[in-house]
């Protein structure tokens, strides 16, 4: 790992054996228009990429349901061949359709061939970090996922797969992979407004499990509170940038992966990231999604 990485804000992580910073980068956003199809500006997406790794970050959320099958293979494009203190984490267990939708995939034949295009498409003969995706679009829905996520553990034991996490999963989902097999990672939608997993961060952070939270900035809709905005003009800061500090302040095991299409917004969310937040800062954001 180089030496900038350990002075990213929030510092270092481990999943597994597999040693991250905490500040990631979530590459959704390098696809086209609505996740689908090229970015507007290819080269702007390598350059994206490419700046992720100068700035000393080792861990990239993606998926090939981004685009599809583009992100990874920009990241392919930028990257490859890796570096090794590179961490790749993809999800699997959903596709999309014509219309832009996200229709669940998650019978075994469809987790196999999702496994082995992700590998074809990021160039790996291992991933590092396969998360099964849950629920839907709306977030997360009770089931079992036992058929599912044993068929992964099986691609595990093949060698395919170092380590799993789930995604837009219920805390009972979370505890059932557990019985089935070891987690690293739990990725669900979290952010200053949305806090309806607070336990289920507490309860992973005494158990070593990282939590990474999706939408960490709002998503597709910015964050938006009047406290927010009061806490960010008192400290001369962005509200993206008080958001991203709080996350890492929340709980030693939250990674960060905002995902951006701009070099400029990348170096923004880095720097912003490491604002200091004082107690009377952190009782007013505790207010905003409670
Ligand atoms: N597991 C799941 O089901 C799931 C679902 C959704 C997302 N994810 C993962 O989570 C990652 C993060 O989520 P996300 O990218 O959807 O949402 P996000 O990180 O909350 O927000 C991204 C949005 O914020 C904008 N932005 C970022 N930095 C900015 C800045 N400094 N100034 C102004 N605007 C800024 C981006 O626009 P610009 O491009 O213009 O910067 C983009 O529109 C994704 O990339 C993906 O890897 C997972």
């Amino acid at each position: 790992m180089s030496t900038l990485s350990i002075s990213l804000p929030g510092g270092i992580w481990t999943l597994g054996d597999l040693t991250v910073t905490r500040f990631g980068y979530g590459a959704m956003q390098l696809a086209g228009p609505g996740v689908m199809g090229p970015p507007t500006d290819h080269d702007g997406a390598l350059a994206v990429l490419r700046e992720v790794v100068d700035l000393g970050i080792t861990h990239i959320d993606t998926a090939d349901a981004y685009g599809p099958r583009v992100t990874n293979q920009l990241i392919r494009e930028a990257l490859h061949p890796y570096a090794d203190s590179l961490h790749i984490v993809t999800k699997v267990g959903a596709t999309r359709d014509e219309q832009g939708g996200w229709p669940p995939a998650r019978r075994p034949e469809d987790l196999r061939r999702a496994v082995h295009e992700n590998l074809e498409n990021l160039g790996l003969e291992t991933l590092d970090v396969v998360n099964l995706r849950l629920g839907d679009a709306q977030g997360p829905r009770p089931g079992s996922l036992a058929e599912a996520f044993e068929t992964l553990v099986d691609l595990q034991r093949q060698g395919l797969i170092r380590h799993l996490g789930v995604s837009n999963a219920t805390a009972e989902q979370v505890a059932e992979a557990r019985s089935i097999a070891p987690i690293v990672c739990v990725q669900n939608m979290y952010n200053l407004a949305h806090r309806h997993d607070d336990e289920l961060i507490d309860e992973l952070a005494e158990q070593g499990i990282a939590y990474v939270p999706f939408f960490p900035l709002g998503g597709f809709s910015p964050l938006q509170s009047s406290a927010l905005s009061a806490v960010a003009a008192r400290l001369h800061a962005t509200p993206m940038s008080v958001a991203l500090a709080w996350l890492l302040r929340r709980s030693p095991n939250i990674l960060l992966i905002p995902g951006t299409s701009s070099v400029a917004h990348l170096r923004e969310n880095v720097a912003g990231a490491g604002l200091s937040l004082s107690d009377e800062d952190l009782a007013e954001l505790d207010k905003i999604g409670r």
